[in-house]
C-alpha cells in the first residue's frame, strides 16, 4: 500500500450540500489520508453551519465537525490545495477554472469540462496516464489544474468495457440504462412524477454516454443508449450488448472482467475496491437494493453474462451513481493524484497570498 501523508491532507468540498457532496462529506469523515476543511455552496447555504444548511441524507450520521463547519460561498477563497466539485452544471462551468486558475488543483463530478481536450477524463484503474494532460493546461503557470471523472453511468460502463476491448476488441455497445432518483440530485425529480413510473430521457445523458466513454477508453466504436429514471433510491442498472472483434465465450469474457485490475489496486489506495469488476453467477443479480452498497459501493457488479446472437455478448451492470459513479470516483482521483506526488499543500498557500 501506498503511505499515505504523514497529517491528513485539507480538502474543500463544492457543492458539499448536494447528493453527491454529501457522500463526499461522509467519506472524507474518515478518509486516512484527507478532512474536509472547507465545505461550498449557493449563497442559499453560505455563512449558516453545514449542519443547518444541509438536507442530510446519508444513512450515517452528519459528522459533528461538518455539522460545525460554516458554508462558505461561491467564489470565496480558499486555502486548501486540493478542491473535490461537486457542483451544479452551469455552476462548475464558471467556478472551477476560477479555482484553478488560482492555483488549485480542482478534482471534479460535473460535466463542463469533460471532454475539453486539455482535462483528463479519469477513471484510474484504466487511463491514470492521463494525468499527464495537467502539465500543458493553461491554469499550470498558476500551479492549478482541473481532473474530471465521467457520467455516472459511463465510469460503469467503461469499467466493464475496458477489460473487455483490451482482450478481445470492441466494435459496437448498445446499452439500456435504469437509472436511480439520486442521479438527479436532491431534490431531484418530484414524487408525483417518480413513484410508480419509468420516465424514458434524462436531459443530455445519452449524448454522454455515446461519447465520454470513447475518451476515457481512447476508441472510436459506435454507442447506442437508451436511458430511463426509474424509481430506485441508489444504483444505476445497464443492460449492454456488446459486439466483440474476436468473439469470445461468456466464460471468457467473465475471466477478463473479474481478473481486471490497475494501478489503484497496485498502490492500495485508500477508496480502490479490491475488485473494480466483480462477475455475480446468481441468475437474478445484480440488483439496486442488494448489490450497489456492497464493498463500499465501489466495485461495478455484472451478472446474467451470456452470448447473444445479434451481438456477442450482453450482460446486466449496476453501478453505485453517487459512489463509484460520484463521489467515490472523485477520492480515488485525488488519490491518485497524491500518490503520484502532485499535490504539494504549501503551494496554494503562497498563490492565494499573492491572488
Ligand atoms: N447525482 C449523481 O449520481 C451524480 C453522479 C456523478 C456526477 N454528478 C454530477 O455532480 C454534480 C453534483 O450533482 P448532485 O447530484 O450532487 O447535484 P445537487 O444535489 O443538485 O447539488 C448541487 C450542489 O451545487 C451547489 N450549487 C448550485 N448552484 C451553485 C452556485 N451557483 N454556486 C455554488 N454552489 C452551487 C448546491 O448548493 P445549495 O444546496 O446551496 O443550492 C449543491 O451543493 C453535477 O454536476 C452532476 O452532474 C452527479
Amino acid at each position: 500500500m501506498t503511505p499515505g501523508p504523514a497529517s491528513p491532507l485539507p480538502v474543500a468540498v463544492l457543492g458539499a450540500t448536494g447528493a453527491v457532496g454529501q457522500r463526499l462529506v461522509e467519506r472524507l469523515a474518515d478518509h486516512p489520508w484527507f478532512e474536509a476543511a472547507e465545505l461550498v455552496a449557493s449563497e442559499r447555504s453560505a455563512r449558516r453551519p453545514y449542519g443547518d444548511a444541509v438536507r442530510w441524507l446519508g444513512r450515517s450520521p452528519l459528522p459533528a465537525a461538518a455539522a460545525r463547519c460554516e458554508v462558505r460561498g461561491a467564489g470565496e477563497a480558499l486555502a486548501s490545495r486540493l478542491v473535490l466539485s461537486a457542483l451544479a452544471g452551469e455552476a462548475a462551468a464558471e467556478l472551477e477554472p476560477l479555482y484553478a486558475s488560482r492555483g488549485h488543483l480542482v478534482v471534479s463530478n460535473a460535466s463542463a469540462f469533460r471532454l475539453h481536450p486539455s482535462v483528463p477524463l479519469l477513471v484510474p484503474e484504466i487511463n491514470p496516464g492521463s494525468l499527464d494532460l495537467l502539465a500543458g493546461q493553461e491554469w499550470a503557470a498558476a500551479g492549478g489544474g482541473l481532473v474530471t471523472n465521467p457520467n455516472c453511468s459511463v465510469v460503469g460502463l467503461a469499467l466493464a468495457l475496458a477489460p473487455l476491448h483490451r482482450a478481445f476488441g470492441v466494435e459496437a455497445v448498445t446499452v439500456v440504462t435504469l437509472q436511480a432518483l439520486s442521479g438527479a440530485g436532491y431534490p431531484g425529480v418530484a414524487a408525483l412524477d417518480a413513484v410508480g413510473n419509468v420516465i424514458p430521457w434524462i436531459a443530455g445523458e445519452e449524448e454522454k454516454i455515446e461519447s465520454e466513454p470513447l475518451k476515457v477508453l481512447d476508441a472510436d466504436f459506435p454507442i447506442s443508449a437508451a436511458v430511463h429514471r426509474v424509481p430506485v433510491v441508489d444504483g444505476h442498472t445497464e443492460a449492454v450488448f456488446v459486439k466483440l472483434a474476436r468473439r469470445a465465450t461468456p466464460e471468457e469474457a467473465a475471466e477478463a472482467l473479474s481478473t481486471f485490475t490497475g494501478e489503484p489496486q497496485r498502490l492500495g489506495l485508500p477508496s480502490a475496491p479490491a475488485r473494480p469488476v466483480a462477475v455475480l453467477r446468481e441468475p437474478d443479480r445484480p440488483q439496486p437494493a442488494r448489490d450497489a452498497e456492497r464493498d463500499g459501493g465501489m466495485t461495478v457488479w455484472v451478472g446474467r453474462l451470456r452470448g447473444d446472437r445479434a451481438h456477442d455478448l450482453r450482460f446486466t451492470l449496476l453501478v453505485h451513481n453517487t459512489l463509484r459513479g460520484g463521489a467515490g470516483a472523485a477520492l480515488l482521483n485525488a488519490e491518485l493524484m497524491v500518490a503520484r506526488g502532485m499535490v504539494e499543500p504549501a503551494r496554494v498557500a503562497a498563490a492565494v497570498e499573492t491572488s
